[in-house]
């Protein structure tokens, strides 16, 4: 590793051409931006490639071998096994029909948890079960921290719980979830775990062998990458599940099982470009080092976490200084918050601030962000949901210093 390893940001931000403007990007917990090598491989699949792939013709073949390439990023990037991952249109997506596939392994009066802080997306379809006589119980929020207590969950286990649907960190408070000691409590009890980690994987390396996740879910768009969802499951897991597509496909491919009709190969390919970036961030910061796939990524985003803790701090603590302004999870300190951070302004609607910031070219939103159990509890309903600023590891010292320069102007101390 090299002596002096930080961030460059000015290199990184050079490879999004998105980045070359005016504005301020602070929505990147809504999607991010893609890099030069993502858009390089849609352009050349879409140019070159798009037919059936693995038909044995020359463009064929090489398409096939492309949307390998991009199936190998996804599944490196949270350290699973190729086969070990399905790809589907959404992480929202991905949860229904995993949810479809789980069903006909429970028994009435079987039991699921789910929260109120999740998105919805690992959410709705497991308490769409009910109906079928499956108990849904809800973990729900501490008052005091805004976030998940392990002790509440703890309460909520029983010998029937056979599921715990939870956030590896919310798209709204933040802050990241232990889901190694949640894995260990509730395998002890006989359960299993799906975790939803779209809010998570931008910022922190995933690796969900260490996390010992039965099942885990990301979504590339915000990643860097296309739009797309990928589901990781447990391979004896995957083998239990039964069969969403046709009749005929998928004994032995979970892909296929798992996800009704084609994939998206176009985006898939075009995801390869996620790895080729982050390798390409890893040579600039740490030449010559001669390290395996998990450890270069282990490596990036070591440096993108360093970063924006650094920016981070900033932020919180100018929200903090503002008696006016009510943090989401400031109460969670002790627990480590990824670069979200949605607030509250004291009588005033959530949507006039974003609004003011457009002004100054800093692109911001405020809403429930389909989280609405979560923005129930925070009490934020009647503001119109909280205002939401998310940073990623492109984001640079001088965004945050205008995004706290005019939003000072707006808010009163
Ligand atoms: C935490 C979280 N989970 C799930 C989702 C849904 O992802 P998708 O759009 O891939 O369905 C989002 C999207 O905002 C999210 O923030």
């Amino acid at each position: 590793m090299s002596p002096t390893a930080s961030l460059d940001t000015a290199f990184c931000r050079r490879h999004f051409p998105a980045l070359d403007g005016e504005w301020v990007f602070m929505e990147n917990a809504g999607g991010t931006l893609v890099p030069d090598q993502v858009i390089t491989r849609l352009n050349q699949f879409a140019s070159r490639h798009q037919v059936q792939p693995g038909e044995g013709y020359e463009a064929s073949e090489i398409g096939a071998e492309r949307i390998a390439d991009g199936r190998a990023s996804l599944a490196q990037l949270i350290n699973a096994d190729v086969d070990e991952i399905v790809i589907g249109p959404s992480t929202t997506s991905n949860v229904y029909v995993l949810s479809h596939a789980l069903r006909p392994l429970l028994q009435p009066g079987d039991e699921i948890v789910v929260t109120n802080q999740d998105h919805e997306a690992n959410n709705g379809a497991w308490r769409n079960l009910e109906p079928t006589g499956i108990v849904i119980r809800e973990w729900r929020m501490n008052a005091d921290t805004d976030d998940l207590e392990i002790e509440d969950l703890s309460a909520l286990l029983s010998e029937r719980t056979k599921l715990v649907c939870f956030t590896h960190c919310s798209n709204i408070v933040g802050r990241v979830h232990d889901v190694k000691e949640i894995a260990r409590l509730v395998h002890e009890r006989g359960g299993l775990i799906c975790v939803d980690g779209v809010a998570l994987a931008p910022h922190r390396r995933v690796d969900v062998k260490q996390l010992d996740a039965d099942f885990y879910l990301y979504s590339p768009y915000k990643v860097f990458g296309p739009h797309m969802g990928v589901l990781y499951g447990k391979r004896e897991l995957l083998e239990l599940l039964a069969n969403q597509s046709h009749f005929f496909l998928g004994d032995d491919d979970f892909q296929r099982r798992l996800c009704p009709g084609g994939y998206n190969y176009e985006l898939t390919a075009a995801a390869a470009g996620m790895a080729e970036y982050f390798d390409c961030v890893h040579d600039h910061h740490f030449p010559g080092a001669n390290v395996d796939t998990q450890e270069r990524l282990n490596q990036v985003f070591g440096l993108f976490a360093e970063h924006e803790k650094t920016l981070s701090r900033w932020i919180e603590d100018f929200l903090d200084s503002k008696s006016s302004i009510r943090l989401a999870g400031r109460g969670a300190s002790a627990r480590e918050r990824v670069g979200v951070f949605s607030f509250l302004v004291d009588a005033r609607d959530s949507r006039e601030i974003p609004e003011k910031l457009r002004a100054n070219k800093i692109g911001i939103f405020a809403d429930d962000f389909y989280a609405p159990r979560c923005i129930d509890a925070l009490g934020a309903r009647p503001q119109h949901g909280v205002i939401r600023a998310s940073l990623v590891h492109y984001n640079s010292s001088e965004d945050v210093d205008r995004f706290i320069r005019h939003l000072d102007d707006i808010v009163p101390s």
